[in-house]
């Protein structure tokens, strides 16, 4: 069980780079950092406009001085001080990823980044290459894998209960983009806009998000080749999709597909992911993220309860509220970035062992899904052919 006490010596000094008051994912990172006090809040670029990040900064405690108006005079800054900053989180638009994340590990900083990592394969690869080079961490925040059920939907795939896995079916579908929205939102338009956005809207924002699940719950799995079919029901947003289908071979025989949308009209998130082995399936949606079902063939289906005694060491080592209590997405996040402490914390070491077998959502998971997205969009582009990985 988790109850907030720190397992470092000392916090590590950290910073944020955007996430500014009314920003949608700034409050996540900063409440799951800061919650098991491995991490400090000393310095931050907050906002595009300087002031208002200063503000901002001010607000939530962080020293004026030390709110700085980009994340290059940061770098510059904190370098020069003995107590400079350590980690980094990067909570901007996707447009900015790749650059900062590479001048923050340059800095020699361990780095969070939000997905996408980036926009080319070949900027992930250098990302990944820099970040072994330098000894430091690059994480990913995939926060849905930090839900304590899907550590057990893991350890049912790792202890054989599905048997053989055959088919992986995965949804993100909401509805909240059913009509040009955006319109009157910049937190959506820059979405839907190719140079802020890159090359996709739903199929990196969200269909990622599920692609890593499917990951994390069966981590044998290769992926051998794709089709997608991509459309922009709202016209305006052509040509970035904000519907997909995709379909996907696996090396060893199974298949996968996975339906994204922000046009579902009516439905809030739904995101789902479907695991069918030979002998059993196991199903999770993050709206009920407290169960997930076990359906094993010819018995009554379980819905199997978080901290329950009869979950797997690994789903119960992450709980923080005990059981009957609803698990929420603060949660999830402050698993994932207590992982993203360990492992800083192991590479500060030199504890390289402990990095080989440790688990959280790296660069490699992030290079993965950025090299997804890329070929979406090759096949949908090409009439929706087959491409291989
Ligand atoms: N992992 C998740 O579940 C999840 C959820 C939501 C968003 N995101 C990702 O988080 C990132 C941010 O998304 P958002 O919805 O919070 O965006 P947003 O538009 O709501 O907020 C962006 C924030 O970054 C600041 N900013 C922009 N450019 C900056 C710069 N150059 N320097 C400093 N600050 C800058 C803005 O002022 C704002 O405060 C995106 O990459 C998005 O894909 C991830």
């Amino acid at each position: 069980m988790i109850n907030g006490e720190s397992f470092l010596k000392r916090p590590l000094r950290w910073a944020q780079i955007g996430g500014g008051r009314g920003s949608q994912v700034g409050y996540i990172h900063r409440s799951a950092a800061l919650r098991d006090s491995n991490f400090q809040l000393v310095a931050g670029a907050f906002d595009i406009d300087a002031d208002r990040g200063r503000d901002f900064g001010g607000r939530l405690g962080v020293s004026r001085d030390r709110c700085y108006a980009d994340l290059g005079t940061l770098l510059t800054a904190e370098a020069a001080r003995t107590d400079g900053v350590e980690a980094v989180s990067i909570t901007t638009p996707n447009h900015t990823h790749f650059a900062m994340a590479l001048a923050a590990l340059e800095a020699g900083l361990h780095v969070v980044c939000e997905k996408p990592l980036c926009f080319t394969t070949q900027e992930a690869e250098r990302l990944v290459e820099l970040a072994r080079a330098k000894n430091r961490i690059l994480g990913v925040t995939y926060g849905y894998s930090g839900y304590q059920m899907i550590q057990e939907a893991r350890a049912l795939v790792a202890q054989g209960k599905l048997g053989d896995v055959r088919i992986v079916t995965m949804q993100f579908a909401h509805g909240f983009h059913s009509a040009p929205v955006e319109r009157a939102n910049a937190s959506t338009q820059w979405r839907v806009t190719p140079q802020f956005a890159g090359p996709t809207y739903v199929l990196g924002d969200l269909a990622t998000h599920p692609l890593f699940l499917a990951e994390t719950i069966v981590p044998g799995l290769k992926m051998r080749r794709l089709l997608c079919s991509r459309q922009s029901f709202v016209p305006s947003r052509a040509p970035l999709e904000d519907n997909a289908f995709v379909l996907m071979d696996y090396e060893g025989g199974a298949v996968g597909s996975l339906w994204v949308s922000a046009v579902n009209a009516g439905s809030m998130h739904g995101q789902k992911i479907r695991v069918t082995g030979s002998l059993a399936s196991v199903e999770w949606w993050d709206e009920q993220p407290n169960q997930l079902r076990f359906e094993v063939q010819g018995e009554p289906a379980r819905v199997l309860e978080r901290a329950m005694d009869y979950l797997d060491e690994a789903a119960l080592a992450e709980d923080r509220i005990g059981g009957g209590h609803p698990e929420g997405l603060f949660e999830a996040w402050s698993n994932l970035y207590a992982r993203f402490a360990r492992a800083m914390d192991a590479a500060n070491r030199g504890d390289f062992d402990f990095l080989k077998t440790f688990w959280y959502p790296n660069g490699e998971a992030g290079a993965f899904g950025v090299r997804w997205v890329e070929k979406c969009a090759e096949s949908a582009d090409h009439g929706a052919v087959w491409v291989d990985l």
